[in-house]
C-alpha cells in the first residue's frame, strides 16, 4: 500500500505536479526527479567530455539497465534488448519470428493498430491469414475460443495485454498456457502493462514481451526494450542486423550476438538508458503491486465518477479493469473537451477508432475520451477533473 507519508514524498519528487493534475499516464506519464535527473546528468557529461567517453566512464551504470529489467520481469538480463520503443521491440519480434506460407496468426479484438498493419503486411507478401479471437460477454478475450482455433497451422499468437483504451485487462497468462500447451509462438504488448501491473515472464509463458519507458513505468521518451525468451536465442535471426548485433567475423559472415542484444544497434541513446534504468529501480523501490492497487483503485474513482455525469458514457470492457479509463462523450467531440480540460489544468487525453479499429468497428465507438491516473494522482485531482467535465459537458446541453 502506498500511505499518505509516501504519497507525499511521491508527488515530491514530481515536479510536473505543480502545473496541474496529470492524468494520462497512458499516453506519457510524469517523470520523477530522480528519472530527469539521470538523463540531464548523462547529457551534461556528453557534453563535458564527449558522448563516447561520457559511455565509457558510465559502462557499469549502462549495462545496469539489462539487470534491472531482468529483475523487474523475472527474466535474465540476456535475455533483454534495450531499442527505442514498445512499437520497434515489437515489430524486432514480429518481423523475425518464422512463419511458413498458409499459416495463421491469431490476434484479438482489441489488439493495437500499430501491430496490426504489420500483420497486414507480412499477411500480403507471406500468404498467412489473420484471425480475430472473439472476445467473451465481459468484453475480454475469450480463452475458450482461442483453445477452439488452435490447429497444427496457427503460426503465432499475438496479443496485447493492456490495451491503449477501454479498461481492459486481457487474461495473457491463461494465452500464454495455451500458447505452451500447443508450442506456438506467443508475443506479448506489454506496453500499458509495464509499470502499472506485476510482469513475470515466466508466469506469463510468452515468448517475446514488447514494452516502452514512457508510460506507466515513467521513464523517458525514446526508449523501451524486448524480452526474448531464452529457448529462441539459438534459432532467431532478426529481420535486420548490424555488426553490434551480429558482429563482421570474417570477410563473408556475420555471427549473431549469443544474447537478446542481437537486436540492438551499434548507436544507442545512452542518456535515455539512464533514464530507463531509473525508472525501473523508481517503481521497485515502491513496489509493483502496491503501484498496481493504487492504480486499480484511482482508475475505479475514475470510472464511477465520470461515468455518472450525463452525456458521459464509461466505455470500459473485461472482468480486470486497468487504470485507463474510455468516455463516451454525447454530443461533444472529444477532442474539444480535452484541449478545454487542458486550459483549466487537467491533462486527459482521446483515442480514436484507428488505433483499436477492430472492437471500435464492432462497438461503433467515435473518438473516447481516455482518463488515466498514476499512483501519484490523487482522488481530489480526480475529483476536481470530473467536476470540471461535468461542467463544459452541461455548457453544451
Ligand atoms: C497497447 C499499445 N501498444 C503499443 C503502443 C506503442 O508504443 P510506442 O509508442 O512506445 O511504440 C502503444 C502506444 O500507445 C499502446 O498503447
Amino acid at each position: 500500500m502506498i500511505d499518505d507519508a509516501q504519497l507525499k514524498d511521491i508527488r515530491a519528487d514530481t515536479p510536473g505536479l505543480a502545473q496541474g493534475a496529470h492524468l494520462l499516464a497512458c499516453g506519457s506519464s510524469l517523470q520523477p526527479r530522480p528519472v530527469v535527473d539521470a538523463v540531464i546528468n548523462h547529457l551534461k557529461l556528453e557534453a563535458e567530455i564527449g558522448g563516447y567517453e561520457a559511455a565509457e566512464d558510465n559502462a557499469t551504470a549502462h549495462e545496469g539497465v539489462y539487470d534491472h529489467i531482468a529483475a523487474h520481469i523475472n527474466a535474465a538480463p540476456e535475455e533483454i534488448a534495450v531499442v527505442e520503443n514498445a512499437t520497434v521491440a515489437w515489430q524486432h519480434a514480429f518481423y523475425a519470428i518464422p512463419l511458413a506460407p498458409g499459416s495463421r496468426i491469431l490476434t484479438a479484438e482489441a489488439e493495437y493498430a500499430a501491430n496490426y498493419v504489420a500483420f497486414l503486411q507480412r499477411a500480403k507478401r507471406e500468404d498467412l491469414k489473420i484471425e480475430v479471437i472473439p472476445s467473451d460477454a465481459s468484453g475480454q478475450l475469450d480463452t475458450a475460443a482461442l483453445e477452439a482455433m488452435m490447429g497444427p497451422d496457427v503460426g503465432l499468437i499475438a496479443i496485447t495485454w493492456i490495451p491503449t483504451n477501454g479498461g481492459l485487462v486481457n487474461p495473457s497468462a491463461e494465452v500464454g498456457r495455451i500458447a505452451r500447451k500447443h508450442d506456438v509462438p506467443y508475443l506479448l504488448d506489454a506496453c500499458q502493462a509495464a509499470g502499472q501491473v506485476h510482469i513475470d515472464v515466466k508466469a506469463l509463458g510468452c515468448d517475446f514481451l514488447s514494452v516502452t519507458a514512457r508510460k506507466f513505468l515513467r521513464g523517458p521518451r525514446g526508449i523501451g526494450f524486448l524480452y526474448v525468451a531464452k529457448r529462441w536465442l539459438k534459432t532467431i535471426e532478426p529481420a535486420m542486423i548490424d555488426f553490434f548485433g551480429a558482429p563482421w567475423t570474417s570477410r563473408d559472415a556475420y555471427t549473431l550476438r549469443p544474447d537478446a542484444r542481437r537486436f540492438e544497434n551499434w548507436e544507442n541513446a545512452y542518456a535515455l538508458r539512464a533514464g530507463l534504468s531509473t525508472a525501473m529501480t523508481y517503481a521497485d523501490q515502491i513496489g509493483i503491486d502496491a503501484i498496481e492497487a493504487r492504480v486499480s483503485h484511482l482508475g475505479g474513482l475514475c470510472a464511477e465518477m465520470a461515468g455518472a455525469l450525463p452525456g458521459v458514457t464509461n466505455m470500459d470492457l473485461g472482468v480486470t479493469k486497468s487504470g485507463i479509463t474510455s468516455f463516451k462523450l454525447d454530443g461533444a467531440d472529444a477532442s474539444v473537451i480535452t484541449a478545454q480540460l487542458r486550459v483549466s489544468g487537467f491533462s486527459v487525453g482521446t483515442s480514436g477508432p484507428g488505433t483499436t479499429r477492430i472492437d471500435a468497428e464492432k462497438r461503433d465507438l467515435p473518438t473516447l475520451l481516455r482518463i488515466a491516473p498514476h499512483y501519484y494522482n490523487t482522488e481530489d485531482e480526480i475529483t476536481r477533473c470530473v467536476k470540471r467535465l461535468g461542467e463544459l459537458m452541461s455548457e453544451r446541453r
